[in-house]
């Protein structure tokens, strides 16, 4: 693929301004600067840098994001800041409409959101189909009674869906710390499944979605690259 237009295809800017850069030898390979915008490169493994800093090459993104509190996962938000605003420029940029994240977690609600420029893959995380786990660290207002984890095991009414709803696995950790598996993705529905079942829910994290665990030292605010394309074994 032509130099200029990888760039592009990464995020660096416009057709024009991908010349630009290479043209002005911010660009290195390999520790050598590239100054011709036309010359070809294979792109697997391919890592180049743009102004010093090292961006490896992929066709299609896959982040994970550590949620912070306080962030909208919505393109648009209306009462807090975007979580894309926690991504640099080129995961938003990239040709096509750059990554958005895979489903959305509440403005309070921390931990694991994955964001992607795939499609399909977007697809395959989110539709009820293929049960993706999705797994929450549950924070609840009054003690975890045994009742509580049998209820959210064998399933609660929601307000807006006619049968019973129920967590994929339950486990309480200790007397106020619950740990849900989901396979689905009904809007509050942690808080709204803790709720029916007579506790309420005080903070709200997600660890892990299918395979992909929040790494330890991703802090808040923090991205890193995600294992792409994700494990056949995980979307089935
Ligand atoms: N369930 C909720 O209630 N909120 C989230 O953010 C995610 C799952």
């Amino acid at each position: 693929m032509r130099l200029s237009h990888i760039l592009f295809s990464q995020g660096f800017g416009t057709r024009r301004e991908c010349e630009h850069r290479v043209l002005a030898g911010t660009v290195h390979i390999g520790g050598r600067v590239c100054e011709d915008p036309d010359e070809e490169f294979t792109t697997e493994g391919l890592v180049f840098e743009v102004e010093g800093r090292p961006w490896p090459f992929h066709a299609k993104a896959l982040v994970m994001l550590h949620k912070p509190a306080g962030y909208e996962c919505s393109m648009k938000p209306r009462h807090h800041p975007s979580v894309m605003s926690l991504l640099p420029a080129p995961l938003r940029l990239r040709s096509g409409a750059g990554v958005q994240p895979v489903g959305r977690l509440d403005e309070d609600t921390t931990g694991l959101l994955l964001l992607t420029d795939d499609g399909a893959l977007i697809h395959r995380l989110t539709s009820p189909k293929h049960h993706v786990p999705k797994v929450y660290e549950v924070t609840t207002r009054h003690a975890i009674s045994q009742a509580l984890v049998d209820a959210l095991c064998s399933g609660v009414v929601l307000d807006d869906a006619p049968t019973p709803v129920r967590a994929q696995a339950c486990e309480r950790v200790s007397d106020h710390h619950l740990r849900m598996t989901l396979t689905e993705g009904k809007y509050h529905q942690v808080k709204r499944m803790v709720a029916a079942a007579g506790n309420r829910v005080d903070a709200l994290h997600r660890s892990a979605i299918g395979e992909l665990t929040l790494p330890e030292g991703l802090a808040p605010g923090q991205w890193c690259w995600a294992p792409h394309p994700w494990s056949p074994a995980v979307a089935r």
